[in-house]
């Protein structure tokens, strides 16, 4: 770890403290000097870092900027271990090959930038600075039928961390977070399925939260995507929304055979009680979930149907 990450590890985890700088110099073995170097590097990064005389140096608001230690000041106790790329082709695809190398459940991979971002149904995900893009490993013992709904367990998930920091999304089926009508959030699972066993031996769940506005965002995208920082004024630093996310996984994970993310999915559901026509060319009125979060559909001769998979374009 370089001084400057150990400097900005100082502030984050003093929490609105000021750390001083005779402390810190002495604690790594550097000189003042080096400590005022490693501070202005930070404030060059857009910290916003406040020096008072016989006082030290405090960090005025948090930064969305990665560090390991506060990561792992606020994962502590939870079991996860977390990997962090500054660029990286694909989190999901990385996570696959360790998951297949045997790498432990609660495995997490976690990235800046995706160069390759894999999205849902073989599409591309756009991944630039500013997002959160992360993979987890879970090796669930569970029935096939209930590893299906943990998609929609991740959605909830995701829904109530935002909601920590005061931000209230909407589900839409199967697995995207909305903010005023844009998504927000993708969730893509992938795994290997072991046919002996009739039962997955790994999942790999990927999630990608656009936290700041992409200026180079495509055109074509602009209608349909937002982010966080532009819906709301908020600037959420990564390390805690990352630690948030997995904590709600690890609880709604394990409350799953007694489904206490469903009341969560369907309560914030954008897709219930509305026409819809699915990507095989359905058409008919949301009605409900089922146990495993499938689709229940009304089709237009009355009769229902309930998709386990696929999307639902809301259409009125
Ligand atoms: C979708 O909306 O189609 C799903 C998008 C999932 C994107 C995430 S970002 C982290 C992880 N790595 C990937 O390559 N994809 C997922």
């Amino acid at each position: 770890m370089s001084l400057k990450e150990k400097v900005l590890s100082e502030l984050l985890l003093s929490a609105g403290k000021y750390c001083s700088g005779g402390q810190l110099s002495e604690d790594y073995g550097v000189s003042r000097t080096a400590v005022w170097k490693a501070i202005e590097q930070l404030k060059a990064q857009g910290c916003q870092i406040e020096a008072v005389t016989n006082k030290g140096y405090l960090l005025k608001e948090i930064p969305d900027i990665y560090n390991q230690q506060y990561l792992e000041s606020l994962l502590h106790g939870t079991g996860f271990q977390v990997q962090h790329y500054a660029e990286i082709d694909s989190t999901n695809r990385l996570a696959k090959d360790l998951a297949a190398q045997n790498a432990p459940s609660r495995t997490v991979i976690t990235a800046d930038v995706q160069t390759a971002g894999r999205g849902r149904m073989g599409k591309s995900f756009h991944s630039p600075t500013g997002g959160l893009y992360m993979s987890v490993i879970v090796k669930p013992d569970l029935p096939l039928s209930a590893t299906m709904s943990i998609t929609a367990c991740t959605a909830s998930a995701v829904h109530k961390a935002l909601e920590e920091f005061g931000i209230v999304t909407q589900i839409k089926w199967v697995n995207d977070l909305f903010l005023n009508g844009r998504k927000i959030c993708g969730i893509l699972s992938e795994g290997s399925f072991n046919a002996e066993l009739l039962k997955m031996d790994y999942l790999v769940i990927g999630i990608g939260v656009n936290l700041h506005a992409d200026p180079y965002l495509p055109e074509e995208l602009k209608p349909i995507v937002t982010d966080l920082e532009t819906e709301t004024g908020k600037k959420i630093n990564k390390c805690q929304l990352l630690a948030a996310i997995l904590k709600n996984m690890k609880k709604y994970f394990d409350e799953i055979q007694q489904k206490t993310y469903l009341k969560i999915y369907a309560e914030n559901s954008c897709t219930l009680g509305h026409r819809v026509r699915t990507d095989t060319g359905l058409e008919g009125q949301a009605t409900g979930f089922t146990e495993e979060a499938g689709l229940k559909l009304r089709l237009d001769d009355g009769t229902e149907t309930v998709l386990s998979t696929g999307s639902a374009q809301i259409i009125d």
